[in-house]
């Protein structure tokens, strides 16, 4: 029934071959359109869905702090400096743990690190439930951090090597979803458990979606590419004919073992360099550095501060107004998954950026009037702009960063290579959330959100030079691409 729902609102898109925008891919590639029209099964969506819990964790644990840190620090007594660490090791942790993490879904396989990750998950969020002492809360912390930074290695790629072409954008993106569905839960959650100040349970409730990515990884089959690239040939057929539907799957098979073949041997992290490999890494590394410094985790983390800084004087205001740019974020990634495999990647990137910076520039501006009339009218501006910019995220460079690091990148490096762009994406969202308040207090919103702003302008630029249009592509074929006319120095 669900997936009936779903097939409705997400049939597979058509491919069209005539459409090739700038920097298209090269349609004479080693095509095989069997695995181009190959279709999504039932199975498909359902280890799909399993594998997006990983996302939902990710939304759920990165956001879930921002309304427990209050009580923590009653708790504890929490010197500023201890706060900062509660909230930060989580990004450090992810940073860390995604680029090694990427390397070992290229070694364990996608669907072992997938175990790992719930694993950590629920370790990190007993540990967070239970502490004693800051030093314990700050190592469960550091955990769920791992956990995260895992999920985020290895999630799109997992589900990447399972889609089918015509899917793979939507699909992917439900990664994406997730995480805003974990954000708003973690939002609500902290609503909930406010009045009775139960923090503890506000950070062990991941013990949940954790045991059912648990149980998920137990029937979820390892992904075909990995399998042929690690000489599994005969089971990578049997799951291809299971996650097809259908027996006649060989030249799918077929184009997977080019692929392999092209590189015998497993990816060495030098092998990132080679110049067929670069540029794919230049955009993957790019646009996981543009997600965040264009400002979106100041609004995910500190929206409440936001708001009431721009007018809006109750707390009760500022948080359902949050509340209500959670559920702009998860709305329009739903209508970013609707768009993305019928409209392709790049104009719905650089659309979503073009209005990212827009409503950035209106915030500076609303935020420079306010500050001379102090008029309710302001705070209400604000929080309308504030939604726009979310939900141009939330079209773009939200699902469209992880949906094209899990596809641009060969089979032979493509874990190290997702690990690589993740780890930058967490080292900058780090940057970004230990810089806003102090740029804020020492430029004023204004100047911080026109920054914000400018930046957005630049990943415009980058996105129409260097991104490439994926839709439709198997990944064998987009990785003949990068190869074209490249000899690998
Ligand atoms: C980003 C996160 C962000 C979230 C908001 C993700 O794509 O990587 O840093 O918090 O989107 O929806």
């Amino acid at each position: 029934m669900v997936v009936r729902v779903f097939r409705r609102f997400f049939p597979l898109a058509r491919v069209n071959k005539g459409q090739m925008p700038p920097q298209k891919l090269n349609s004479d590639a080693t095509a095989g359109l069997s695995a181009r029209q190959a279709e999504s099964t039932a199975f498909v969506y359902i280890a799909a869905a399993f594998a997006a819990l990983g996302g939902l964790l990710f939304g759920y644990d990165t956001g879930v702090i921002s309304g427990a840190l209050i009580f923590i620090q009653k708790n504890f007594s929490l010197s500023v400096f201890h706060q900062e660490l509660v909230v930060s090791v989580v990004l450090v942790g992810a940073a860390v743990a995604s680029l090694t993490g990427g390397r070992l879904a290229d070694q364990i396989g996608r669907r072992m690190n997938l175990a790992l990750t719930s694993v950590i998950f629920i370790l990190g969020a007993i540990i967070c439930a239970a502490a004693r002492s800051e030093v314990t809360l700050i190592l469960g912390r550091t955990i769920v951090g791992i956990g995260i930074g895992l999920a985020s290695a290895t999630v799109p790629l997992y589900i990447s090597e399972v889609s089918p072409a015509k899917a793979r954008g939507w699909q992917v993106s439900l990664f994406q979803l997730a995480i805003t569905i974990g954000i708003l839960a973690a939002y609500l959650v902290d609503y909930a458990f406010a009045q009775s100040e139960q923090w503890r349970w506000m950070l062990g409730l991941a013990v949940i979606p954790g045991a059912i990515l648990g149980l998920g990884t137990l029937y979820l089959p390892e992904t075909p590419r990995w399998l042929v690239k690690n000489g599994q040939g005969e089971k990578a057929l049997g799951v291809l004919r299971k996650i097809r539907g259908t027996q006649s799957v060989e030249e799918e098979f077929r184009e997977i073992q080019d692929a392999a073949s092209r590189s015998e041997e497993r990816g060495q992290w030098s092998d990132l360099l080679k110049a067929s490999i670069r540029p794919a890494l230049i955009v993957g590394i790019g646009l996981a550095v543009f997600q965040q410094v264009t400002g979106i985790n100041t609004v995910i983390y500190y929206a409440p501060q936001i708001i009431r800084s721009a007018g809006i004087s109750s707390a009760s205001g500022a948080i359902l107004a949050t509340a209500g740019i959670g559920a702009v974020n998860v709305i329009m990634t739903l209508v970013s998954m609707w768009l993305i495999d019928r409209v392709g990647r790049r104009i719905l990137l650089l659309t979503g950026i073009a209005g990212m910076a827009v409503t950035l520039g209106i915030l500076g501006f609303i935020f420079r009037e306010s500050a001379s009339a102090h008029d309710a009218a302001f705070g209400q501006l604000a929080v309308i702009t504030l939604m726009a910019y979310v939900a141009f995220f939330a079209i773009s460079l939200g699902p469209i960063f992880w949906l094209l690091i899990s596809e641009i990148y060969p089979l032979k490096v493509r874990g190290s290579a997702e690990g690589t762009a993740a780890s930058s994406n967490w080292a900058a969202n780090f940057v970004v959330s230990l810089t806003f308040l102090t740029l804020v207090e020492k430029f004023g919103p204004t100047w911080t959100f026109w920054l914000y702003g400018v930046l957005s302008i630049a990943a415009w630029v980058f996105s129409y030079k260097l991104v490439p249009e994926t839709k439709g592509r198997t990944l064998e074929e987009i990785e003949a691409f990068w190869h074209r006319d490249k000899s690998d120095a």
